[in-house]
């Protein structure tokens, strides 16, 4: 059995990633076993592996795994040999409300994740993975894709006609296009590259805007919705870019504080979010459920992830450095 897996050093940094072999275990009642094909890569992952939030033990690093069900345990009724799956980001939340505070479970943080050939965890570590879909794009699920359908349908539910921002051309706001687009959204899309937003463009973004070049994009979002603000803004950016959200923001809208690109901290303007009684929401992630429902709008709709780039596991450290050149266009992938 194939057993080869990235082995970070406590600590973290590019130079304490390290190639291993960790075999797994035979399942017990209701574990299964997955031959691992593919991960991607997120910020988040990115963090744990640079060493900017190193684990303090020798760590599998990846939240986002994809593969074939190998073997089950003797009480497995919801998946079988052969069955293509996708990790979950937090599997001890399955259903309802937040049940989790930080990355303590989080495979790849907390506790080991996915880039390794073979893993051996509960079913509350996997769903089936979309029908149709290659096992690098399954893997672009787990985090990027669950963040943005759970900020736009299930903390907000977005309607046809409702107005979407998203910011930048990573994996979760690329995702919160498409899923905006496929309820019938109108999406606003920024980016500071001129080449990315034709992109953006051919993905079906309706209105474009270059944040580089146009400081003020938020007022400008605003006046595409001929002043109304948009309903709802997928915040990646952080500190750098909430002013500009709020600004963008309706009366009442809903603003998913996502991201971090910009920094950890700043200056919020209380009273604006008082004056247009904003809704601010932080999150991450989602649950086991809500991946699940995700997934099924995926095979209704046929949607097909964006992936930039795939390097094979091993190389894992030229993907991330890929990652920090801010050159991709959606997701990085790595694939054994
Ligand atoms: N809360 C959660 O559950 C959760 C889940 C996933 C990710 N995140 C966070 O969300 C953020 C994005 O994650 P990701 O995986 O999508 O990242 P990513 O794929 O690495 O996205 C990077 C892209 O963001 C854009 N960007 C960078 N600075 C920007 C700015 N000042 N304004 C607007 N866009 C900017 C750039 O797009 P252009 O090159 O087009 O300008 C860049 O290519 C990260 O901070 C990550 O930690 C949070």
């Amino acid at each position: 059995m194939s057993d080869r897996a990235i082995i970070l050093q406590s600590g973290g940094g590019y130079d304490k990633v390290t190639l291993g072999k960790r075999p797994a275990a035979a399942p017990k009642a209701n574990e299964i076993s997955v031959r691992l094909h593919a991960n991607s890569l997120n910020y988040h992952d990115f963090a744990v592996v640079s060493g900017m939030w190193g684990p303090a033990e020798p760590r599998i690093p990846m939240a986002d795994g994809a593969g074939v069900v190998i073997a089950v345990g003797d009480a497995v009724t919801e998946f079988k040999v052969g069955d293509h799956v996708v990790s979950t980001f937090f599997p001890t939340w399955l259903d309802g409300e937040p049940n989790v505070e930080g990355f303590a479970t989080v495979p790849g943080d907390g506790v080991d994740g996915y880039a390794r050939e073979t893993v051996t965890a509960s079913v509350n570590h996997f769903t089936l993975a979309p029908q149709h879909w290659s096992h690098v794009e399954s893997a672009t699920l787990t985090t990027a894709a669950l963040t943005a359908w759970r900020a736009l349908m299930s903390d907000d539910q977005l309607k046809p006609g409702d107005s979407v921002l998203v910011q930048g051309t990573g994996g979760v706001s690329i995702f919160a296009l498409q899923f905006a687009k496929m309820v019938g959204a109108t999406v606003i899309a920024t980016s500071s590259s001129e080449e990315k937003l034709a992109k953006l463009k051919q993905l079906g973004a309706d209105h474009l805007i270059n944040y580089r070049t146009t400081q003020n994009w938020g007022e400008l979002a605003r006046e595409i919705t001929h002043g109304k603000g948009v309903d709802h803004v997928v915040e990646v950016g952080g500190p750098a870019t909430l002013e500009q959200s709020m600004a963008a923001a309706r009366v009442g809208g809903h603003i998913s504080l996502i991201g971090i690109l910009t920094g950890l901290g700043g200056e919020l303007s209380i009273v604006t979010a008082l004056i247009k009684q904003l809704r601010l929401q932080g999150l991450i992630v989602g649950n086991r459920t809500q991946q699940q429902a995700m997934i099924r709008a995926i095979d209704a709709a046929g949607m097909k992830p964006v992936v930039d780039k795939v390097f094979p596991l091993e190389n894992i450290v030229d993907a991330f450095r890929y990652q920090e050149s801010n050159q991709h266009f959606g997701k990085i992938c790595l694939q054994m």
